[in-house]
């Protein structure tokens, strides 16, 4: 199978800050690639990156095959890579099945076809009984849903989760490892950012690690948790593998 998303190269800078510094990786279709490092480490920037929310300073970004370097975010989530954001940004005033709807009609032309999409990834995650709730009513833990939910009625090939586990109790963090862990069965193939390493420890097929905006290792989770360059990385940190 062909190379599904690559990275080449790519930086991005802030003013004096290199976030991104010359990052380079390949997923291809079905992987459940954990992309971990400390804070700061330049993660949510990347997404940004691949997600179209910003251009990078330089390199390039295939999916499919094809580049996408610049392309802007609607026109990515139309080729089929979708994403959460670390701090979940629902449209508060308008009910969770609408926030949904929103996604669902990048796909679903149709009121009704919208409507049956976004209650079907509802259903998916967990939220069907606040469909009608307005969004502001929830807590932490279901905008996390929320946030899923929106990511996924977009029908995506490519999704990215940006700490998804963050303010989740331990049994919903338990939950929703089991279901991002089932994606790539369904045919979505997954990038994972989160700080609950256990959770990406045990679920990821492969990691990326980065720090201060470079990719400092790439391997399987258990070899990762090992390597000398990421445990320093994290010294400081929590690094919670258990
Ligand atoms: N829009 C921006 N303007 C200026 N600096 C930024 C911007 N976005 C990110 N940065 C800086 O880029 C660096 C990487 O930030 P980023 O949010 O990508 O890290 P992260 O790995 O997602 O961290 P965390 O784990 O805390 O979410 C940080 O130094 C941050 O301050
Ligand atoms: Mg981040």
């Amino acid at each position: 199978m062909s190379t599904l998303l690559e990275v080449r190269h790519v930086s991005r800078s802030f003013h004096t800050t290199t976030a991104v510094d010359d990052i380079s990786f390949a997923v291809q279709p079905g992987e459940l690639l954990g992309l971990i490092g400390p804070n700061g480490a330049g993660k949510s920037t990347l997404f940004n990156l691949i997600a179209g929310v910003l251009p990078p300073s330089a390199g390039q970004i295939l999916f499919d095959g094809k580049p996408v370097t610049g392309w802007k975010s609607h026109d990515i989530a139309r080729i089929g890579i979708a994403r959460t954001f670390q701090i979940p940004k629902p449209y508060r005033q308008l009910s969770v099945v609408e926030n949904v709807m929103l996604s669902a009609f990048l796909r679903e032309k149709s009121l009704a076809g919208a409507r049956k999409l976004a209650e079907t990834t509802l259903a998916d995650v967990g939220l069907a009984d606040y469909s009608g709730a307005p969004a502001n009513s929830l807590t932490v833990g279901l905008l996390k849903r929320l946030e899923v939910a929106r990511a996924l009625a977009m029908r995506p090939k490519l999704v990215l989760f940006d700490e998804i586990m963050a303010g989740l109790t331990p049994t919903e963090v338990g939950v929703m490892t089991g279901f991002v862990a089932g994606l790539p069965a369904r045919g979505i193939t997954v990038i994972w950012v989160e700080h609950v390493l256990y959770a990406i420890m045990k679920t990821a097929t492969r990691m990326v690690v980065i720090n201060r905006g470079k990719l400092i290792a790439e391997g399987a989770p258990a070899v990762m948790a090992r390597d000398p360059a990421v445990v320093k990385a994290y010294l400081g940190e929590e690094m919670v593998l258990a």
